[in-house]
C-alpha cells in the first residue's frame, strides 16, 4: 500500500490514497465535527478528517476509532488554543491576545506559541485556531481582546511571531502544531460593533489596512487560514471566489489549508438566506475552494449529492481533501498519529518554566496610563528569593477593592476554562494556579503591611435571553447581561476599608458575559456598580489606583481620572495578579505600550490613530475626538527623552533605505525598557491615505541617567500606500519620518526625507 510507505513521496501518497477512497470518505474528509456528543458517529459513519472542542475522553476515543476505519487515515484534531492550552485543565493560561500585544515582543509571543504547542501537542492536539490577525475597528465589538489591537504592522509582526511559535521547527516536530491566520479578512469592520455584521468595505481598504498581515504569514507558511463569517458587498467570504482565489491562492501563491467558521457553510441557508438548502451551499461552498468545513453535518450528504447533480465534479472534491491529506502527511501523522501522552503532560502542562514566561508576559503586558508619582508604591522595595517585597522603611496598609480584585475569570479572560466554549470544565481551571490580584497583594507585600479586601461592587446581573435559549442552529444564546445595581452593603465596605488604609487598589472593568462571540457591547461604560464604586473612592480622600482589568478599552468615568495612577491590565492570564502587585510596589518596571485607542465616549469611535485626513475639524459639537489614551502610549517609573532625530541621507530612490538616528535618554531613577517607535506620514498623495503609520519599532533597554543612540532602518520600499487602482506603491515625493515615545503627533520628533520617482 504505498500511501503508507513513508519512502514515497507527499505528492505519490495522496494520489495513491485518493484512489482509494469512496466519495463519501473523501466528502468526510472535508468535515471538521464538534466532538461535543460523542466521537463515534463521526468517525465510523460520516468518516470525518477533523473534530474539535473535544473534552480529553473523546480525543482518545476518536484517535482510537480512526485507527479502526479501512482506511486509517488518523484525525486532525484542533481546539481553539487561544491565549494558552485554554481548555485543558491546568495548562499555563497566558494573558488574552490583545494583552500580549501591549509587550510590543515578538520573541516574547513567539516563546507564547511555543509553549502552547508543547502543552497542546502532549495532549493529542494537532491544531490550534490562533492567531487572530482582524484589526480592531469598533471597540464595541465583542472580541477585541482576541485581536493585537488596531494597528497593522504591529499586527503582522506579533501574528508571525505566533505562527513560527505554533509551527515549530517544521510540522514533522512532533511538538508543532497547525497555526491558523483567521478570521479572513475584513471580519473586525462591523456596523455597530455587531458580530459578524455584513462588513461594509471596499477591496482597496482591504488591501489598504486588513490583508497585508494575512499576506504576510500567508507567504511564511501558516498552514491554514480561517474564512471569517461574514458577508462582503453580499457575499460570504466562504464562497468570495476573489478574495479565496485570486487573492490568497492566486497572488500570493497560498497553497496551505482553508477552514470555515463555524457553520459558514450553513449558515448561507438558515442566517444569510442565499442558498435555498445545503446542497447548493455545498457545492458554492467547494467551487469556491474550502477545504474543512467546520460543523456543517449537512455538508456530508450537500456535497454528495452536488457531484450526482454535477453542480461540481468530483475532481473538486479531490482537490481539497489533497490539501487536507498533504497536510496530515506533512505532519507525519500516518507515521505517529501523536495521541495524548500522559507522561509527557506530566513534564510539561503548566512546567516551571512556562509558568515563568507566563509571568514574564503578565509583567510586560501591562500598561501604566497615568501616574501622579503614587507609583512605585514603597520607594525602593525589592524583591527576596520568594518574589516577596522586602526593604520597606514603614508598613503600609493597602485595600484591594472591586469586582475584578479576586476573580480568576475576569482574569482569565475568554477563551479559558470556563468562558463557555468547552462543557468539561464547568469550573475553569484549576483556582490554586491563578493569582488574584488579592492573592498579590497577600502574598507579596512586605511582612507587617496590612492588606485588606472588598468586592465593592457588582458588574452584570444575568437573565433569560428574551430570543429563547438556542440560535437556529442548536448553538446557545447568551444570558442577557444588564447592568447591576449598586450594592449601597459593598460599597459602604469598600469605602471602609479605604478610609482605613494608605492606599487603595480598586480592581475594575468587565466580565466574561460582556465578552466575545454574540457579546458585543452597546457601551463602553463601566457597568454595575462600579462607577458609584469609584465615585466614592475618589471621594474617600485616600490615595488610589485604578487597575482596568477589561478585555478591551472601557470609556473611564470622571473619578478615575481623578486616580493617582491608572493601569490598563486587559485579561492578564494566571500570573496577571502577581504582575500587578509587584507593579504596584515597585519590584517590576511598566513597560507595556498600548497597542490600541482609547475611547473617551463610546460615541467618539472610531478613534484608531491612522485615519483619513479631511474631515470637518478635529472634534464633535459636544466632545472632542482627542482619545484619553492613544496607541503607543504608556509611562514608565521613568523619564525618557527624545532628541536630534538626523536622517543619514534626505533624497533617496525606492531602492533605498531610510537610514536615521536618533538618541533617547533616561533621565530619571530607575530603570525601563523604552519602545522606540517609528512612523511615517508620506505628505502628499495621490489619494486619501492615513495621516501616519507605524513601520517599525525598537526596544531598547536604558539604565538610569543612560543615553543611546538608536539606529532606525526601514526600506523606502515599505513607505507605501494603496492607490485607486487597488495597487500598492511608493508614491515618490515628500515623506516625513516621525519617531518617538507614542502615536501622538505632540509627542514625536519629526524629519523629511524625499523620495525620487
Ligand atoms: C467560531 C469562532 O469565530 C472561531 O474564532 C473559532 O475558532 C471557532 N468558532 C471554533 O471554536
Amino acid at each position: 500500500m504505498s500511501y503508507l510507505d513513508p519512502s514515497r513521496t507527499v505528492a505519490e501518497r495522496v494520489s495513491d490514497l485518493l484512489a482509494r477512497m469512496t466519495l463519501a470518505e473523501k466528502v468526510g474528509q472535508m468535515l471538521q465535527l464538534n466532538a461535543k456528543e460523542g466521537v463515534d458517529h463521526l468517525v465510523t459513519e460520516l468518516h470525518v478528517g477533523s473534530i474539535l472542542h473535544a473534552s480529553p475522553e473523546n480525543v482518545r476515543r476518536a484517535h482510537e476509532l480512526a485507527a479502526q476505519t479501512r482506511l486509517r487515515i488518523p484525525l486532525l484534531v484542533a481546539e481553539d488554543c487561544i491565549h494558552g492550552h485554554s481548555f485543558w485543565e491546568g495548562a499555563t493560561i497566558f494573558p488574552t491576545q490583545l494583552g500580549m500585544a501591549a509587550s510590543w515582543d515578538a520573541g516574547l509571543l513567539e516563546q507564547v506559541a511555543r509553549v502552547t504547542a508543547v502543552e497542546a501537542a502532549a495532549t493529542g492536539i494537532h491544531w490550534t485556531f490562533s492567531p487572530v490577525l482582524c484589526i480592531t475597528r469598533d471597540l464595541r465589538w465583542g472580541r477585541v481582546s482576541e485581536t493585537f489591537g488596531e494597528d497593522p504592522h504591529l499586527l503582522g509582526e506579533l501574528a508571525s511571531a505566533m505562527v513560527r511559535g505554533y509551527q515549530g521547527e517544521g510540522l514533522d516536530d512532533p511538538t508543532a502544531i497547525l497555526a491558523t491566520a483567521k478570521h479572513f479578512a475584513g471580519y473586525s469592520e462591523t456596523q455597530g460593533g455587531r458580530d459578524a455584521s455584513e462588513a461594509d468595505i471596499s477591496r482597496r481598504k482591504l488591501r489598504s489596512w486588513f490583508l497585508p498581515p494575512f499576506e504576510r504569514v500567508a507567504r511564511e507558511g501558516c498552514a491554514t487560514f480561517m474564512l471569517g463569517y461574514q458577508s462582503m458587498d453580499g457575499v460570504p467570504i466562504t464562497i468570495n471566489k476573489w478574495l479565496l482565489d485570486d487573492v490568497l491562492r492566486g497572488e500570493w501563491g497560498y497553497t496551505g489549508m482553508l477552514v470555515t467558521d463555524w457553520d459558514n457553510v450553513g449558515r448561507m441557508v438558515w442566517e444569510q438566506h442565499i442558498m435555498p438548502d445545503h446542497t447548493h451551499a455545498a457545492a458554492a461552498a467547494v467551487d469556491a475552494g474550502n477545504d474543512m468545513i467546520m460543523t456543517t453535518p449537512q455538508f456530508f450528504t450537500g456535497a454528495q449529492e452536488a457531484v450526482r447533480r454535477g453542480m461540481i465534479t468530483e475532481q473538486q472534491i479531490d482537490a481539497a481533501v489533497a490539501r487536507i491529506l498533504t497536510l496530515k502527511l506533512e505532519l507525519g501523522l500516518f507515521e505517529d498519529p501523536r495521541h495524548p501522552d500522559v507522561e509527557r503532560q506530566r513534564a510539561v502542562i503548566h512546567a516551571p518554566a512556562h509558568a515563568a514566561l507566563n509571568l514574564e508576559v503578565a509583567r510586560r503586558s501591562l500598561v501604566l496610563l497615568a501616574n501622579d508619582g503614587t507609583l512605585p508604591l514603597g520607594g525602593g522595595l525589592v524583591a527576596d528569593a520568594d518574589g516577596r517585597a522586602t526593604g520597606a522603611r514603614e508598613a503600609r496598609r493597602i485595600a484591594v477593592v472591586g469586582p475584578n480584585a479576586d476573580d480568576q475569570h475576569a482574569q482569565l479572560g475568554d477563551w479559558a476554562g470556563s468562558s463557555g466554549q468547552a462543557d468539561w470544565l464547568p469550573e475553569g481551571h484549576p483556582r490554586e494556579l491563578t493569582w488574584t490580584v488579592k492573592d498579590g497583594f497577600e502574598r507579596l507585600a512586605p511582612e507587617g503591611w496590612t492588606v485588606t479586601h472588598a468586592r465593592g461592587a457588582d458588574i452584570v446581573v444575568l437573565g433569560p435571553n428574551p430570543d429563547g435559549e438556542l440560535f437556529p442552529d442548536g448553538q446557545p444564546r447568551p444570558h442577557v447581561a444588564t447592568s447591576a445595581p449598586v450594592d449601597e452593603g459593598q460599597l459602604a465596605e469598600a469605602v471602609a476599608a479605604a478610609k482605613d488604609a494608605d492606599l487603595v487598589v480598586a480592581v475594575v472593568g468587565d466580565c466574561i458575559d460582556l465578552v466575545g462571540e454574540t457579546r458585543s457591547t452597546a457601551t463602553l461604560e463601566l457597568l454595575g456598580g462600579q462607577v458609584a464604586l469609584l465615585d466614592a473612592l475618589a471621594a474617600s480622600g485616600t490615595p488610589f489606583v485604578v487597575v482596568l482589568m477589561a478585555s478591551k478599552p472601557l470609556v473611564l468615568p470622571p473619578s478615575a481620572h481623578r486616580a493617582n495612577a491608572i493601569i490598563w491590565a486587559a485579561n492578564p492570564g494566571m500570573a496577571g495578579g502577581r504582575a500587578i502587585a509587584e507593579l504596584v510596589l515597585g519590584l517590576i518596571e511598566p513597560t507595556g505600550r498600548l497597542p490600541i485607542s482609547f475611547a473617551a465616549h463610546v460615541g467618539q469611535q472610531p478613534v484608531f490613530y491612522h485615519q483619513i485626513p479631511g474631515q470637518h475639524g478635529t472634534r464633535y459639537a459636544d466632545l472632542t475626538q482627542r482619545p484619553p489614551f492613544a496607541f503607543g502610549e504608556g509611562l514608565s517609573y521613568t523619564r525618557v527623552e527624545y532628541s536630534d532625530l538626523d536622517l543619514e541621507r534626505t533624497e533617496l530612490s525606492r531602492d533605498d533605505d531610510v537610514r536615521a538616528r536618533v538618541t533617547i535618554a533616561n533621565t530619571g531613577s530607575r530603570p525601563t525598557l523604552e519602545t522606540v517607535q517609528v512612523y511615517v506620514r508620506d505628505v502628499v498623495t495621490p489619494v486619501t491615505w492615513a495621516s501616519k503609520e507605524l513601520k517599525t519599532y525598537a526596544q531598547v533597554e536604558l539604565a538610569p541617567g543612560e543615553t543611546r543612540t538608536v539606529e532606525i532602518e526601514l526600506p523606502v520600499a515599505a513607505c507605501t500606500i494603496v492607490d485607486a487602482h487597488e495597487r500598492r506603491i511608493v508614491d515618490p515625493g515628500e515623506f516625513a519620518l516621525l519617531v518617538g515615545p507614542s502615536s501622538r503627533e505632540e509627542d514625536l520628533l519629526s524629519a523629511s526625507f524625499t523620495v525620487s520617482a
